[in-house]
């Protein structure tokens, strides 16, 4: 949540920061700012998008030192006033802020007893405050905003320059990620490489509780006592293409269309066809410690969680390990018990879900061993489990999650299959499940071909103010995922729940006004869910069914038929046309695909 961009070097800071900001953006989207140095402070902020921003920078904003933010409101509605940057009183320090200060209504009484006067309601302006008023008697910015963070409860991700040292900038984290990035006599910071891959490969990625200073000449970081703390750069391994729509008309149908090659990439170099095993060789476990665990428990956010699930079933089924799969953000604040026979999976696109990262840090601190399911490399997530398996997904930048999602499940279905050739699944069977993940990719592109006729489905159930979505057991995630998708990108509200549950409540919903979508694939429950689309069909409600097979008029109005592959691997095929359905039926209603209301992509506040 939230995005900042900080630049010091030769070159003018403006242009970069603002093309910067245009590729965090995903962070945030309700306003903007940008201050640069140049014999004092320049600002410009506005509520509204980068591109407001824009418009609003003349070209004479001139300067070689400047911070960037696009923002998530937390505190105080989006406005130009509770835009960042944040100032002092005097103008002479400027703030951007990514996180929650949770100690701001305490810290702004004391400043305000004081003498200070705030513009804003944002919780950022008591940093801005707190070190103008020991910057001009410490020998450093640095001290400055060090003396400034120790009154500081919450978290956060800054940046922090003052006008009357022109030549540097102070970033720090804790809990809120920072990345620097190395130029040629330039230094960069970010919240993500997104926006420093255009200019530099070359990044370090700062720990919680780290400060850094960047001249243009290079960096030192700090520990948070000050100790200075020596940081070997990283490449990374993405390109600024990878962040372009790439012709599509939004990223998200980019993302949806790009999975066979993504899902591809999940797998390459993992499936055994000699043995029918999986290789994941970042998991750090042997077979005897793989054998010793007795459960498996999956955490994750949103989309993550309904991805753990089918993760979960996989677990059961070809490992016959008891598995199950909660919200990181629920499980965290319950004291969880933690088991040392059990392996804890946290999944996270981005690797900086705050819920997701707290859970895995409480784990930690309870002795948990937890492997990590992720996309971005190097993010805070990924630096925190004992080992884990990335998803080579490539950057997903459209707020819904789509081939992260996909290529999420199919990590799973390499673990369980690990988990299940060292347990009791048979060769054959391994063979069966190697088979079917070597297919996902062309099977997919069969999907994909159907895009128009889902395209028509989509503007007709569009018209409809809600939807239901129904599954049983393998089916039942896929349908979740499936009304997630719906409603964060249309705004049509979708409901989703077990087929079997429906007559114990929701049934009572169905008539005409709320279709249903039915997932049905082809296994031992096809006649249970077939009966159950009878029981909405006599109540009056249309049907979509999601499934192997054309199904009965008397049955459905509509379907969408996508290829069989193993029960077991199915769900992951039947989660692409709802991907599809949603994001035309968001097309149809000319909502914001890529940028949701209210949304942001990462969230790294609680
Ligand atoms: C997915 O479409 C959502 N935008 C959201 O639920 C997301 O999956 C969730 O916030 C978790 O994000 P993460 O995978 O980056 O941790």
């Amino acid at each position: 949540m939230c995005g900042i961009v900080a630049y010091v070097g030769a070159k003018d800071a403006a242009p970069i920061l603002l093309e910067g900001l245009q590729r965090l953006e995903y962070r945030g989207y309700d306003s903007a700012g940008v201050v640069v140095s140049n014999k004092g402070l320049k600002v410009r902020k506005v509520k509204g998008r980068v591109a407001d921003l824009a418009k609003v920078v003349p070209a004479r904003f001139k300067g070689g030192l400047g911070i960037g933010h696009t923002r998530w409101a937390t505190h105080g509605v989006p406005s130009d006033v509770n835009a960042h940057p944040h100032l002092s009183a005097d103008e002479r320090v400027a703030v951007v802020h990514n996180g929650i200060i949770e100690n701001a209504d305490e810290l702004r009484a004391k400043l305000e007893a004081d003498g200070a006067v705030f513009v804003s309601e944002t919780d950022t302006e008591v940093l801005a405050h707190l070190i103008a008023r020991t910057v001009e008697d410490t020998p450093s910015l640095e001290e400055a905003v060090r003396l400034a963070l120790k009154s500081v409860v919450g978290t956060y991700g800054i940046a922090v320059i003052d006008g009357q040292r022109p030549g540097e900038v102070v970033v720090a984290r804790n809990g809120s990620p920072i990345v620097l990035g190395i130029g040629e006599k330039e230094m960069f910071a970010a919240s993500d490489v997104a926006a420093l891959v255009r200019y530099t490969r070359q990044v370090v990625h700062l720990e919680d509780g780290e400060l850094a200073v960047l001249k243009a000449d290079g960096f030192h970081t700090f520990a948070s006592g000050g100790r200075e703390t020596a940081k070997e750069p990283l490449t990374v391994d993405v390109e600024a293409g990878h962040y372009d729509t790439g012709g599509y008309e939004h990223y998200l149908l980019k993302e949806i269309s790009e999975q066979p090659d993504t899902v591809a990439r999940t797998l390459r170099g993992r499936l055994d066809e000699r043995f029918h095993i999986a290789h994941l060789g970042g998991l750090n476990m042997d077979a005897r410690e793989t054998r010793s665990f007795r459960r498996v428990k999956i955490i994750g956010c949103g989309s993550a969680y309904y991805s753990g699930q089918i993760g979960a079933q996989l677990v059961e089924e070809l490992a016959r390990i008891p598995a199950d799969a909660e919200p990181a953000s629920e499980f965290r604040y319950r004291n969880p018990v933690v088991d040392p026979d059990t392996l804890y999976v946290a999944i996270s696109q981005s690797g900086e879900t705050y819920d997701t990262l707290a859970a895995v840090q409480e784990l930690k601190r309870k002795g948990g061993r937890v492997i990590g399911i992720v996309n971005a490399v190097g993010s805070a997530i990924a630096r925190e489990v004992d080992g884990g398996i990335y998803l080579h997904a490539g950057p997903e930048v459209s707020v819904a999650s789509t081939k992260a999602f996909t290529s999420t499940a199919i990590a799973f279905a390499l673990l369980a299959l690990h988990f299940g050739r060292v347990h009791d699944l048979s060769p054959a069977d391994g063979r069966r499940i190697v088979d079917g993940l070597a297919k996902l990719p062309d099977q997919i592109e069969e999907i994909l071909k159907q895009g128009d006729h889902i395209a028509e489905l989509a503007r007709k159930y569009a018209t409809n103010p809600s939807m239901m979505f129904v599954g049983r057991v393998r089916g039942y995630p896929v349908a979740r995922e499936g009304a997630q998708k719906l409603k964060e990108i249309s705004y049509i509200h979708a409901e989703a729940y077990p087929a079997s549950e429906l007559k114990h409540g929701p049934l009572a919903l169905i008539g005409p006004d709320m279709p249903t979508v039915a997932i049905v694939p082809d296994d031992e429950l096809l006649d249970k869910n077939l009966t159950t689309l009878g029981e909405i069909r006599a109540r009056g409600g249309n049907v979509l069914m999601v499934g192997h097979r054309r199904p009965d008029a008397k049955l459905a109005d509509d379907s969408i038929v996508v290829p069989k592959n193993e029960i077991e691997l199915d769900p992951i095929l039947l989660t692409i046309p709802l991907q599809l359905l949603a994001y035309h039926a968001a097309v149809a209603l000319e909502r914001d695909v890529d940028r949701p209301r209210n949304l942001a992509k990462s969230v790294t506040v609680e």
